[in-house]
Order: C-alpha cells, then structure tokens, then sequence
C-alpha cells in the first residue's frame, strides 16, 4: 500500500465519511451517505440543525446560500421551505433534486448499517436541540448501542455535557481546534462525559494520542482532504480518521 511503512504495525482506525462522502458527492445529502457506505467508511459524519419550525435536518452552514439554491438562515425557514430547495446542483448537476435531509431519514435508512458521527452544529442557536436529538435516537431504540456505533459530537462542550446527561449511553465527542483545549488539564476535565476528542488535525501528535488514551477517551481528527494527511495521523495512532475521501485511508488498516 502506498504511503504505509513497513515497520509501523498494521493498526485499527476508523474511515469517518466527513458530510458523507463529500468529495464525491453534495455534502450532507444521501447521495454522500450511500457513496460512503458503497465506499465501506467505518462512520457516516452528519451536521444537525433545526428548522424553523423545529425539524432537525441535515446541513453545515447556518445559512443554506452556500450548498442550495435558495438563501437565508436555516433558523428561519421552516422545514416545508428547506425541503423546496435543491442541495445537489451547487456540486454537479447530476446531483441535481438532491434535498436536504431530516436526521429522521438517516436514523431510519441506515440503523445498523453504518456508523454515525452526528454533529450538533451551532447548538446555541436551536435551544433544545439535545432533547430532540436524544429523542429521535430513543424513539428508535438506538440510544443504548452494543457497539459504540453512534457517536454525538460538537464544538460546544456545553451542549455535550447536557447531552450526556440525556443519554448517557451514548458516547459524545468534544470537536477541538484551539491548543488550550488539549492540555491536561483540560484533557482530565473532558474525560469527566466525554469519550472522544476530536481535535483539527493540525494538532495532532503521538504525545497528544497518547495522552487522550491515558485519560480513557479516544481521538479521531478531521479533515482529510488530501492523501498525504493520512500518514501522519496513522503514525500519531488516531482511532479515526475524518475525510471527504473515505479511500485515502488504506483498506487494510480499516477496523474490521
Ligand atoms: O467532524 C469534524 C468536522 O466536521 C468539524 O468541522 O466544520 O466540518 O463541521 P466542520
Ligand atoms: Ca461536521
């Protein structure tokens, strides 16, 4: 395999499809999270936001301008507006129709069939999102998993702990890019409801890997967006990597 040393021992680490597959597809749409499982990633990542009118749906920006092709706050459009609105064409026109979709839809497609990296974004701006995401999970009985298959992560460590208190059986992840959040003091502060952290890869290292596993949590870093990235992450021991391209990660180190 190219880019894999021979003296590094073959490692598990998990292929995280960031947005789906979205270097393939229109981010956060089902096009990107059915490439990513043909492609065999270990965990689909999703952004969840909620609609005016309290739907949680599926989309990055707090604005649909920039992957739709209508304008305006996700916040203020109801879920009936953001379902008019196309999500594919942005990114090719064979994408053309795509919609943007509810967190329901995806529970419902792929319980069981895939991983689930599901990001509260921008949670101060949809008060109550952490009860209705544990309530979309529990509704569906997927909020004890056996097999730590759905992961709820987020920038704001607030909102996390609020989550963890919800569904304690879900592990929650902490979305890191300043270094202040990664001392260890900080770490031991996390480790308190946290299970991954999940740091910009720029700030990942061996001694930081090392550290997060000592405090009991585990790391995966984003994002993966060209090849030479992934070699440097698998040296450092991450347990997961978050990446538009699920197949810059070599096969044979994939979790089985
Ligand atoms: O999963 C990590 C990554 O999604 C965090 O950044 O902006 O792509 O949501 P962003
Ligand atoms: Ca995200």
């Amino acid at each position: 395999v190219p880019g894999f040393t021979a003296h590094a021992a073959p490692q598990k680490v998990d292929i995280v499809a960031h947005r789906g597959a979205s270097g393939y597809a229109p981010e956060n749409t089902m096009a990107a999270f059915e490439k990513a499982v043909k492609m065999k990633a270990d965990f689909v990542e999703v952004d969840v936001q909620m609609s005016k009118d309290g739907e949680l749906v599926l989309i990055h920006d707090v604005t649909v301008d920039r992957t739709t092709d209508g304008s305006g706050h996700v916040a203020d459009l109801t879920y009936q507006q953001l379902r008019k609105l196309d999500a594919g064409s942005w990114f090719g026109s064979e994408f053309t129709g795509e919609r943007i979709p509810t967190l329901d839809e995806l529970l419902d497609k792929y319980r069981g069939k895939t991983g689930l990296l599901i990001e509260l974004k921008a949670p101060w701006l949809y008060p109550g999102i952490e009860e209705k995401v544990a309530e979309a999970l529990k509704k569906r009985n997927m909020h004890k998993p056996k097999n730590g298959k759905i992961i709820v992560q987020s920038f704001d460590f607030q909102s996390m702990k609020t989550f963890h208190q919800l569904l304690p059986q879900i592990p929650v992840g902490l979305l890191i890019y300043l270094p202040q959040d990664l001392t260890d003091e900080a770490l031991i502060k996390h480790s308190h409801y946290a299970s991954y952290v999940n740091p910009s890869l720029n700030l990942v290292n061996k001694d930081l890997v090392n550290k997060v596993h000592t405090y009991g949590m585990k790391i995966q870093s984003w994002t993966v967006r060209n090849p030479e990235q992934v070699q440097p992450l698998l040296d450092a021991g991450v347990d997961g990597i978050i990446t538009d391209f699920p197949d810059y990660v070599p096969r044979n180190l994939k979790r089985k």
